[in-house]
């Protein structure tokens, strides 16, 4: 029944434009949380695929973003020694002009775009319809973090050390 719902919401979101070049539009605004100075991608970006539900409750990326059969939702699998593969340098499967993930520059990745901004340029922001409450802020800062300090699959910890860069699309 899930996979069900999973290709209905994938249908859905086929007539919207594609994106050429754009500039994403309704961004959270991230310029005022603190940096993470550390981030091992396991326990940080896995965990945050796997569960990112704040209200006591259980949702994850994964929900939807899980292997075949029949196939992930947006063609992107998430699942736990997989997703680090799937973004980095990866271009998008819905508009390949995009890369999920440019290391070093958070404002150039859909995946940041995808979960900072209700109009990404791609598709609708995540998760989907707001699924599970969706992402707090200082979990959308935690993933520019992590693009910002190279997308690394181990533990980055150079991130933001002279603490004055901007971030997010929002000053
Ligand atoms: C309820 C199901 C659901 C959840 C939960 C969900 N997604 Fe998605 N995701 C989709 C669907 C459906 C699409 C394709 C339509 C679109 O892009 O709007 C998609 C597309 C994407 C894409 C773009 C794929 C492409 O090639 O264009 C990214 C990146 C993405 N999701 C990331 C995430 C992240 C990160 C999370 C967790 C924070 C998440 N999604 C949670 C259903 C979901």
């Amino acid at each position: 029944m899930l996979r069900l719902c999973v290709i209905a919401l994938a249908l859905c979101a086929c007539d919207q434009a594609p994106a050429g070049s754009f500039e994403p539009t309704s961004c959270t605004r991230i310029a005022d949380i603190p940096p993470n100075y550390e981030i091992a991608y396991g326990a940080a970006m896995q965990g945050l695929f796997d569960d990112y539900a704040t209200n006591g409750g259980s949702a994850g990326c994964v929900d939807c973003h899980f292997a075949p059969p029949p196939q992930p939702s947006g063609g992107l699998d998430l699942s736990l020694g997989v997703s680090w593969g799937h973004l980095v340098g990866v271009p998008s499967a819905a508009d390949p002009s995009q890369v999920y993930v440019v290391p070093g520059r958070p404002e150039q990745s859909l995946l940041f775009l995808k979960v900072n901004c209700d109009e990404p340029g791609v598709g609708a922001r995540m998760p989907f319809n707001g699924y599970g409450g969706g992402l707090l802020p200082e979990q959308q800062a935690l993933i520019y973090d992590w693009i910002a300090n190279g997308a690394l699959p181990g533990t980055s910890t150079t991130v933001f050390r002279d603490g004055f860069e901007i971030r997010g699309f929002v000053p």
